[in-house]
């Protein structure tokens, strides 16, 4: 992460765009007799900005087809495949995919007229699709030949032969813009091939206008007329560009799920309410547990006053008992106030989650500088939780960041090993600070004094000690906890501060609190902390009770005492409730609790066990919450 450096560089390459518009603009006054730009797409784009015809910005390999997906509307399909072939393709090849999905079978025995009917409207859309001339590419007409509804329309329509190949689904009530391929273009040249801005989290664009919020009931989804274009996790099935690389993913995923009749419900989500009535006649329900699974974004367009490249007439059928109309107003080739090509470099878009909260992803916090920006993005009431990833595993950490989104607790900043568990962690937005890399940051630090011994130990002990006086320096408090433990509340670790001395531990968990005090201040200084991981390394052929005991928070208190630092012993008793491998009786009826904890030394399965039939076992097969939690924004 390189927060301040990243801010300057977009501005300057906004001022860059500004400065070169501004010439653009007054070079081309003499071309056009108005203000606006003339109504000829091609006209609307600077010659050097046209992606379009410089075919060095794509792979040699590219190729983009037009799936349109159809049943039997007629009038739809004429008014969509025009438009498509209406639309400025520049020099580009593009293919059109037609599948019509068959009628339903109907008992031909008593209803003979309306089966001659339903062959006679069939042989309709063959004819027509069939005379219908496509000049930019191939055209290939998919018939069906029984009737297989919306899911399998969407997902038999492409299988990716390669990672240069990109797919637009259009279901068949679709009215584009002529722009939409120039726009489309754009964002393939900048947001997948373009390294720079490339990001592994995005799974293509919707031109369709973003209206709800999927996590919240399908509330109207608001923006601020700044932003043009933004990530957010839903699909958009008005018009959706598919990358090939996470469409892949999503189909052997779905294979695996369907194959084990995993459902796929997700909690919180409007869309499972879909799910419960419509069952396997949509689609977009699997695609939305993969997306949150893999925690993965869409592109979206805010074009202002209502108007997007794609619009649905919403015609009757699958979706619409009877015809709604138009939901946007569709952008022409002739709409001046746009500049649709001005792709902003990746860093300055926002991301928005399924409850269109903002996510920040890519904070690895790998230098002090960085460290104290993060925590103070981070504090709540000066409070920092600081979770350490050592020896804990994967999912238990995944459970555990689950009852934080359930519980909206966000003053969290994870620590750990380099690792790509570590950057999954970061890229789906939680802040996490890499120990090796922060370590290297100690100018002049004695931290290879301690080569040879446990060198995972003592950075772990070295990095949670910095952490921790980096929170004093800032006089935040902070809380020191492994991943052996669920919150109950959310206020967790809040409203107890005052009662606790400068430096509180557990008796029987690994937690520890240090005051964001003077007094505690004082004490913890670059000298203590070599002490602390001296002790950890004196410490590793014995001196505690067990293993389980060999780690920063009791190493710490251990060091304090030493220190002659009067420490108060947190009595779980009165706040927590300990989980046991043999005890299978519990449950959390007292309201007291605020923690659930267990031993280091148990065992995933046990842990698991112990926390399902607690009903705190939030997450799923694929290691991702089992529900979407919004909370007030
Ligand atoms: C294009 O495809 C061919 C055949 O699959 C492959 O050999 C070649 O490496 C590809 N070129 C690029 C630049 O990806
Ligand atoms: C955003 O733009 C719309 C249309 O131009 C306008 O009606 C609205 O007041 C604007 N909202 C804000 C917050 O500026
Ligand atoms: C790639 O993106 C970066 C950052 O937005 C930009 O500076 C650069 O010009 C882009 N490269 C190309 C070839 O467009
Ligand atoms: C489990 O709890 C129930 C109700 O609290 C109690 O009646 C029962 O005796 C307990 N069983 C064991 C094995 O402790």
């Amino acid at each position: 992460m390189t927060l301040p450096k990243k801010r300057l560089f977009p501005l300057f390459l906004l001022s860059l765009f500004a400065l070169f518009l501004y010439s653009y603009y007054h070079s081309s006054l003499h071309l056009f007799s108005s203000h606006s730009f003339n109504s000829n797409p091609t006209t609307l784009f600077p010659a050097s900005l046209n992606h379009l015809r410089n075919s060095t910005l794509v792979s040699p390999n590219f190729s983009f087809t037009i799936k349109v997906l159809a049943f039997d509307r007629i009038n739809s399909l004429s008014r969509c495949l025009h438009s498509l072939a209406n639309a400025d393709y520049g020099d580009d090849r593009v293919n059109l995919h037609v599948f019509i999905d068959h009628f339903k079978e109907i008992d031909s025995g008593e209803r003979s007229a309306d089966l001659d009917k339903k062959l006679d409207e069939s042989h309709r859309m063959l004819n027509f699709v069939d005379g219908f001339s496509w000049k930019f590419g191939e055209k290939l007409l998919h018939y069906r030949t029984g009737n297989v509804g919306l899911q399998a329309q969407w997902l038999e329509a492409w299988w990716p032969c390669s990672d240069d190949e990109f797919v637009f689904v259009v279901e068949d009530d679709l009215e584009v813009s002529p722009l939409y391929y120039k726009f489309l273009k754009g964002i393939i040249v900048n947001y997948y091939y373009n390294s720079s801005n490339f990001s592994p989290s995005i799974y293509g664009a919707s031109l369709q206008r973003p209206r709800f919020v999927a996590g919240k009931h399908g509330n109207k989804l608001q923006l601020d007329n700044g932003t043009r274009l933004f990530l957010y996790q839903l699909v958009g099935t008005w018009g959706q560009l598919l990358f090939p690389k996470p469409w892949k993913e999503f189909r052997l995923w779905y294979d695996e799920h369907k194959a084990k009749s995993i459902k796929p419900v997700l909690q919180g989500m409007v869309t499972t309410g879909w799910y419960k009535k419509m069952g396997e006649r949509i689609w977009t329900p699997w695609f939305i547990k993969f997306i949150q699974s893999r925690a993965y974004f869409n592109i979206y367009t805010n074009f202002l006053n209502e108007r997007a490249l794609s619009v649905s007439h919403r015609d009757a059928g699958v979706n619409y008992g009877k015809t709604a109309g138009p939901d946007s107003y569709l952008i022409e080739g002739s709409s001046s106030d746009l500049n649709l090509l001005e792709m902003q470099p990746l860093s300055i878009l926002k991301w928005y989650d399924f409850c269109f909260r903002e996510v920040l992803p890519g904070r690895v916090v790998t230098n002090f500088d960085e460290l104290r920006h993060v925590l103070h993005t981070v504090q709540k009431q000066k409070s920092i939780i600081l979770v350490g990833l050592f020896r804990t595993p994967q999912t238990i950490i995944r459970n555990l960041l689950c009852h934080f989104e359930r519980l909206d607790i966000q003053n969290y900043i994870l620590v750990g090993p380099e690792s790509e568990f570590l950057h999954d962690l970061a890229r789906r937005g939680n802040p996490v600070i890499s120990a090796q890399k922060l370590l290297n940051d100690i100018r002049g630090h004695k931290v290879m004094d301690f080569q040879g011994s446990d060198a995972e130990l003592i950075s772990e002990v070295l990095v949670k000690a910095y952490v921790v006086k980096r929170c004093l320096d800032s006089s935040y408090n902070s809380w020191v906890i492994n991943g052996d433990m669920v919150p109950l509340k959310s206020d967790l670790f809040s409203d107890a501060n005052e009662q606790l001395y400068d430096f509180s531990a557990g008796r029987d968990s690994d937690i520890l609190f240090v005051k964001g005090s003077s007094t505690a201040s004082g004490i913890w200084i670059d000298d203590f902390i070599y002490k602390v991981a001296e002790m950890a390394n004196s410490l590793r052929g014995g001196g505690f009770p067990s293993k389980s005991h060999l780690h920063f928070e009791g190493i710490a208190a251990k060091s304090l005492e030493e220190h002659g630092v009067r420490i108060k012993r947190l009595d779980e008793m009165s706040f927590a409730m300990k989980v046991e491998t043999g005890n299978t009786n519990q449950t959390v009826a007292e309201d007291r609790k605020r923690i659930i904890f267990w031993s280091s030394e148990m065992d995933l399965d046990n842990i698991q066990k112990r926390l399902e039939d607690l009903g705190m076992w939030i997450v799923d097969g694929d290691s991702s919450c089992t529900a979407v939690v919004c909370h007030q924004s």
